[in-house]
């Protein structure tokens, strides 16, 4: 199984989302790959944001490895499943998705959660009290793909 998670910047969400279900995997010892990317491409090669990587380390997560990198459409044929973290991201990347092959993979995080609910992640980069909220509703959605993807 290859998953990709998806955010604008992957420098706050999905380099969490990556963090925490590669945390999950691992003691699963399941044989996954996990990456993020971002759609936009202001913060390519950077680390993850400070928060981010503050907020994973207290759950014992080290994301500090991870530099981002945009997302691509040669991203749709690598990956199995493809995670967006809000609307506007899925929006984004569908536009690359000519094939239904390609749509299908595609799907909002928290609708793993709240199946159709289409609830977005909220940005945290705003608020630099979001990012436990953030952490906790993607701790979440990653057991949510551990019991639906296992087989
Ligand atoms: P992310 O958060 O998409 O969760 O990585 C953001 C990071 C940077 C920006 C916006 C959102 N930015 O505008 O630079």
């Amino acid at each position: 199984m290859k998953i990709l998670m998806v955010c604008l910047g992957n420098i706050c969400r999905s380099p969490l989302a990556e963090g925490i279900l590669k945390t999950k995997i691992e003691e699963k010892s399941l044989d996954w790959r996990v990456d993020s990317a971002g759609t936009g491409s202001w913060h390519i090669g950077e680390l993850p944001d400070h928060r981010s990587i503050a907020v994973a380390r207290k759950y014992s997560i080290d994301i500090t490895y991870q530099r981002a990198r945009q997302f691509s459409a040669n991203d749709l044929d690598t990956f199995d499943l493809i995670f967006a973290m809000d609307a506007q991201n899925f929006q984004d990347i569908l536009r690359f998705a000519k094939k239904e092959e390609h749509k299908n993979k595609v799907q909002l995080i928290l609708n793993l959660v709240y199946p159709n609910g289409n609830r977005s992640v909220p940005d945290p980069y705003w608020d630099d009290d979001g990012f436990e909220d953030v952490f906790q509703m993607l701790d979440e959605a990653c057991e949510q793909i551990i019991k639906q993807y296992l087989v």
